[in-house]
């Protein structure tokens, strides 16, 4: 069974205090760090660029995993990175060129993501699951926190799961958007390892106990033999 990890995305912290937001999710058990990055153009939202991602880069050594919504991730994925991103995700719907975007990630040494808007097929990620390290499964569509989960992915994921196993592979899965006490319990079933939560950890009073119960939960389901996980 592949490693699991809860992933607080700072999309909603408080970002007049943004650092001392990513020490307290760092100090509260978070593993890795969910960086959301809105061009305004591929997602109607706007957050913020790589002199952000190099601002709080300092305050944690965990894993910052960098979720780009921009139409143009071949051109700032090196930027990211240089920031300090240790994963990078674009989108299959960014452009035309997914095989080209996903090797200017890897050229860069960061970790490779994929990622999926709720309604894309699997099928457009079937001739790149050899060349990436990550499947994101939105499970809202991208560009605002605080959404419910569509219920649809909770099969996605099972067949993401079948798909990668079916090949052998080593990929995580990681769902993103509506993940709670509720659809953690669905989404690790289904097979997902990888879980972003941004309401459900920043909007919550003790960042701690939001965290552990996130965890919990999901490794309760993994092990329930609900599992699709191997
Ligand atoms: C949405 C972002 C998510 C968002 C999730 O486009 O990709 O990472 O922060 O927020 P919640 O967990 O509140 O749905
Ligand atoms: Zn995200």
């Amino acid at each position: 069974m592949r490693p699991l990890y809860i992933a607080p995305s700072i999309l909603s912290a408080d970002f007049g205090r943004l650092a001392d937001e990513v020490r307290a999710v760092d100090a509260a058990g978070a593993d890795w760090i969910h960086l959301d990055v809105m061009d305004g153009h591929f997602v109607p939202n706007l957050t913020f660029g790589p002199a952000i991602v190099r601002a709080i880069r300092g305050a944690s050594a965990r894993f910052f995993d960098v979720h780009l919504m921009i139409t143009d991730p071949d051109t700032y994925a090196p930027q990211f990175r240089d920031a300090g991103a240790d994963g990078i995700t674009v989108h299959v719907e960014s452009g035309p060129h997914l095989h080209r975007s996903l090797q200017v990630v890897r050229s860069t040494g960061a970790r490779v993501g994929v990622s999926l808007n709720p309604h894309t097929p699997l099928s457009t990620i079937e001739h790149v699951l050899d060349d990436v390290d990550l499947v994101l499964l939105m499970t809202v569509n991208p560009g605002f926190g605080g959404q419910a989960y569509i219920p649809a992915m909770t099969n996605k994921i099972r067949a993401l799961r079948t798909m990668i196993e079916g090949r052998g592979l080593d990929v995580d899965i990681q769902v993103d958007g509506g993940i709670q006490s509720g659809t953690v319990l669905e989404a690790a079933s289904a097979g997902a390892n990888v879980f972003v939560a941004g309401s459900a950890v920043f909007k919550k009073p003790d960042y701690e106990i939001a965290i552990r119960s996130l965890r919990e939960g999901a490794q309760a389901a993994r092990t329930s033999g609900k599992s699709g996980g191997a």
